[in-house]
């Protein structure tokens, strides 16, 4: 009896903490967009050392006591590590997470954050109860009127924030797949990328597979303002009627997007656009976990997959027994899954 009054009031002052995460969840996504927009990591990386409050302040044109109050919750939330100067002051220091806020970089993620906090990917977050109601409606589509990919191809610095959004993930996720699965590019001479975006996953392959000719489709306002990589080859189109020949076709981050018979539909196209003999479709997409198993990734995934509930029609995350309908549905014999270091998996999918 006593033990567990003990135990109630501990989860009571654990619960009493707890909540005001979720009162102000908000802060610690704006003040990280708001480090992004002083460009306070590129600062310090430039100085080449830590800098103190003074020197960052007269660097980034900003006022000192409310920078320094920027920094102390960016110290909080471990981005920068403060260190002792030479004249006893604080000085702020980077760390491998502070450097991914910078706009250029290996693993920058500052694009990607400026995507999610932007204003219209913000709105349809005040809609997702309206979603999840029966007979609710897309939640993007009630925020917006029309969905993702129609407002991108209307709006120039959306569909820009979008494709620079996603060649961060293929900067960091694509060197995982060359690392953990290479032998699946043996033999693949042509290879396309559905959903392709910028073409910046294909430009990483094909440095890697020299052998590769790749070609990047997508949407035609994604491929007409692409930087265009050396070496690939842009087309556009719409995946739902037509996807180019090649060897083998790539889709990544692209069927979460869409509904069941949206992906199995894709799929066939895919399948229809490869060689019967060598070809195989490499589904670069999130697993989740069924079990209760602590997978460094899981809450990203559960994170992707409400996500894909507020800015997409019917796009969710999907289990291995998902995937595994959506494969035979759209006929494919047989497939490998391939576990690499990323919140992503590579399916190998044979027709
Ligand atoms: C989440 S993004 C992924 C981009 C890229 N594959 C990556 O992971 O970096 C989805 C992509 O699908 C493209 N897309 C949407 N509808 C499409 C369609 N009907 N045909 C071709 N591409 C489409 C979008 O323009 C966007 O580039």
């Amino acid at each position: 009896m006593e033990e567990k009054k003990r135990e109630e009031i501990t989860e009571e002052e654990e619960a009493e903490v707890e909540i005001w995460k979720y009162v102000f969840g908000f802060v610690n996504m704006a003040v990280v967009k708001c480090a992004i927009e002083l460009g306070i990591a590129e600062a310090i990386e430039n100085h080449g050392s830590s800098m103190t409050i003074s020197e960052l302040s007269s660097t980034l044109n900003c006022a000192p006591p409310h920078l320094h109050r920027i920094m102390r919750f960016l110290v909080h939330l471990r981005f920068f590590k403060e260190k002792p100067s030479a004249h006893g002051l604080i000085a702020y220091q980077q760390t491998p997470l502070s450097r991914r806020l910078m706009r250029h970089g290996e693993n920058s993620m500052a694009a990607f954050i400026l995507l999610e906090s932007s204003q219209v990917m913000l709105a349809p977050w005040h809609c997702l109860s309206t979603r999840v109601l029966a007979n609710g409606t897309s939640a993007f589509d009630t925020a917006h009127g029309k969905d993702v990919w129609v407002f991108a191809a209307a709006d120039e610095g959306h569909n820009k924030l979008i494709n620079d959004a996603m060649a961060c993930d293929a900067r960091v996720a694509v060197p995982a797949i060359v690392k953990g699965c290479p032998e699946v590019f043996n033999g693949v001479e042509t290879l396309v990328d559905v959903g392709g975006g910028d073409g910046t996953t294909l430009s990483i392959l094909a440095k890697a597979f020299p052998w590769i000719r790749g070609i990047s489709f997508d949407l035609p306002h994604v491929v007409k303002v692409a930087e265009k990589f050396h070496g690939v080859e842009y087309v556009g189109g719409d995946m739902f009627h037509f996807v180019p020949q090649a060897d083998a076709a790539l889709i990544k981050w692209v069927l979460h997007d869409w509904g069941d018979d949206e992906c199995i539909q894709i799929l066939k196209k895919c399948r229809e656009a490869i060689s019967k003999e060598k070809g195989k479709v490499l589904i670069f997409e999130a697993i989740v976990e069924e079990d209760e198993g602590d997978n460094k990734f899981k809450s990203v995934r559960l994170m992707l997959d409400m996500v894909m509930m507020a800015h997409t029609n019917e796009g969710k995350e999907r289990t291995l027994k998902e995937w595994d309908y959506i494969l035979r549905q759209s006929g494919f014999s047989r497939y490998n899954i391939k576990p690499i270091h990323a919140v992503q998996s590579l399916i190998e999918a044979f027709p």
